[in-house]
């Protein structure tokens, strides 16, 4: 079986876990199960090229316990050279979205990234890169084990969900998540890009505001 074979098998399997499906993930049973082990683990990870040009490995911050979990992309520059997610210009305005609308402390929430090295100049990340990376954010978020995940932009939800729809169609929409649930969303760096998407953005902010009163 080469490579290609394997990472479709890992998508399909990934596929069914959205659908409820748990399976048997030697790479993430592998892992420690308590968050400051896996920190530790991951900030010595070698496993892909982003390791030869990162300066820090983002593994992610917030709440432990979180009942909300914020999926971004990838580590850009002000991340990778400070090790914390979302510190740059998107990362302000998520804060924004944070505080400001949901009425929450950033640090009530967990924020992490499908992977956690910046790619070179702020590339989308490879299949390759994210197979090998995607197995610490789910066991994060076994971890953590949050009531609802935030995919922030398009990149996030395909890799958490393997949904290849544009985010345009399904942003706002409260989906299943295993016994989670899964609001995409735009990302903060394309509404910075975009403003004129701040107000449907606004309206999946409140999506997620109600849906946490209820969880
Ligand atoms: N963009 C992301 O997707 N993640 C970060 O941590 C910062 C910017």
């Amino acid at each position: 079986m080469d490579e290609k074979d394997r990472l479709k098998i890992l998508h399909t399997l990934y596929k069914y876990r959205w659908l409820g499906i748990e399976f048997i993930d030697e790479v993430k049973m592998a892992l420690p199960n308590d968050l400051e082990s896996l920190r530790k683990v991951v900030l010595k990870c070698q496993k892909c090229d982003l390791a030869q040009t990162r300066h820090n490995v983002v593994f992610g911050e917030g709440n432990p316990n979180a009942k909300l979990m914020f999926v971004g992309e990838a580590p850009g520059e002000n991340e990778d050279l400070t090790g914390r997610p979302f510190v740059g210009r998107a990362g302000q305005l998520l804060t924004k979205m944070i505080e400001n609308v949901l009425e929450i402390k950033r640090s009530e929430v967990f924020i992490a990234n499908i992977v956690k090295c910046r790619p070179p100049n702020n590339r989308v990340p490879t299949p390759q890169e994210v197979k090998e990376c995607i197995p610490y954010l789910h066991k994060q978020i076994e971890l953590v084990d949050p009531k609802i995940i935030v995919a922030l932009g398009a990149t996030s939800y395909r890799h958490l969900t393997l949904d290849k729809t544009p985010i345009s169609k399904v942003r706002g929409k409260v989906m299943k998540f295993g016994d989670r649930y899964l609001i995409p969303t735009f990302h903060p760096s394309y509404l910075l890009r975009t403003p004129s998407k701040k107000k449907e953005a606004y309206q999946d902010l409140l999506t997620i505001k109600e849906l946490l009163c209820e969880v």
